[in-house]
């Protein structure tokens, strides 16, 4: 473990692969000794390791996950659950479908709502009502956005309805066959304080594109323009990386 300047833990590894193993041990005894616990989770590429590695714990019995509640980050607005494009269905695909979460306790955001306010108040009371998020997990966009907290002069601290950058769209293209026009403009997303009440968040960055960033969240100012720089305001936020991630801190050194 790193502990690097200011208040962010950082665990550096050497490989996305590694990270992932980890951290599923990691999940695993935090489950074991607290089978209710409450998840939050993220969608994106950075995340698929770490829930092959979670599926195959499952397998082994290594984890048991029929008492513990799932709250995902974000969806995005006019996409129905049932669209392969969905972030419901990317759960599906990596996670739902391959252990046991009982259905009625994974949460995620309906995009295609008839009130789309209402189900964003719908789902803090669902999360207050489950007792608070016990850990969350996060990707990093490479704008520094978490979740879909994109960069802006104001963040937004609830869930929320928000408006997607171009960044944001494009980073999200590949789930849409690569066709930018497809990619929703809005989409809903937890809050930065739905977030940072979590009692545990810990963000994952893999891969070169993301060390720039990670930088800056991790050295630079608490700033609206890098959402994921508020973690350092929270009490219990680490940040894992693979060395790549890592590239602009200092050396690999937890493995
Ligand atoms: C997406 C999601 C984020 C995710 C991020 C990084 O747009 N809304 O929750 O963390 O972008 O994605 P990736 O892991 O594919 O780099």
């Amino acid at each position: 473990m790193i502990r690097d300047s200011g208040f962010v833990r950082v665990r550096v590894f050497q490989t996305a692969e590694r990270l992932a193993r980890a951290l599923a041990a990691d999940i695993a005894r935090c489950v074991r000794r607290r089978p209710n616990i409450v998840l939050g989770l993220p969608t994106g590429r950075t995340p698929i390791p770490l829930y092959r590695e979670l599926v195959a714990l499952y397998r082994r019995g290594g984890v048991d996950f029929s008492r513990a509640t799932t709250f995902n980050l974000d969806e995005f607005v006019g996409i129905a659950a049932d669209d392969p494009r969905s972030y419901h269905a990317f759960m599906r695909q990596h996670l739902f479908d391959h252990v046991n979460l009982h259905a009625r306790r994974t949460y995620v955001l309906d995009g295609t709502a008839a009130d789309l306010t209402r189900e964003c108040d719908r789902y803090e009371r669902a999360i207050a009502r489950a007792g608070g998020i016990d850990i969350q997990l996060l990707g990093l966009g490479a704008n520094g956005h978490i979740g879909f907290n994109e960069p802006a002069a104001a963040l937004v601290a609830k869930t929320h309805r928000t408006a997607l950058r171009d960044a944001s769209r494009r980073a999200n293209a590949s789930w849409f066959d690569n066709q930018l026009r497809a990619v929703p403009h809005e989409a809903l997303s937890m809050g930065m304080a739905t977030i940072l009440h979590a009692r545990r968040v810990v963000l994952i960055a893999t891969g070169a594109m993301k060390a720039r960033c990670v930088e800056k969240m991790i050295r630079g100012p608490v700033t609206p323009k890098i959402p994921a720089s508020f973690l350092q305001l929270h009490q219990h936020a680490e940040v894992w990386l693979d060395a790549s991630a890592a590239a602009r801190l200092q050396p690999a050194r937890d493995d």
